[in-house]
C-alpha cells in the first residue's frame, strides 16, 4: 500500500489513482495552506520532499512556472500539484521540526 507521511505530525494517507499531495493530506488531517482551489497560483501550499521524490508525478507547467518565479528548491513542490505514484514523506516550514 502506498502512503505519503505528513512529517513530524505523524499522520500519514494512502493516495488513490492519480491524487495530489494536497488530496490525501484533506483525508489524513494533515493542515496543507491553500487559498486558490489547488489550481497552483497561491503556492500555500508549498511543501518540501523528505524522502520519496522519485515517486512523485513530474511538476506540470504552472508548477514548473510556480516554482521558478518564487525560486523552489530542488526538493520543493505544489502539494495540489503533485501527483502521488509511490510512498513519500513531506514536509513544510509550520509544522515544526522534523524529528
Ligand atoms: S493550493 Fe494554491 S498553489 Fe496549491
Amino acid at each position: 500500500m502506498t502512503l505519503v507521511r505528513f512529517a513530524p505530525l505523524g499522520l500519514e494517507g494512502s493516495p488513490l489513482e492519480d491524487e495530489t499531495i494536497l488530496d490525501v493530506a484533506r483525508r489524513a488531517g494533515a493542515p496543507i495552506g491553500n487559498s486558490c482551489g489547488g489550481v497552483g497560483w497561491c503556492a500555500r501550499c508549498r511543501v518540501r520532499v523528505v524522502a520519496g521524490a522519485e515517486n512523485l508525478g513530474p511538476p506540470s507547467s504552472v508548477e514548473r512556472a510556480k516554482g521558478s518565479e518564487l525560486a523552489f528548491a530542488r526538493d520543493e513542490r505544489l502539494a495540489c500539484q503533485a501527483t502521488v505514484k509511490g510512498d513519500v514523506t513531506v514536509t513544510t516550514t509550520y509544522w515544526g521540526p522534523l524529528r
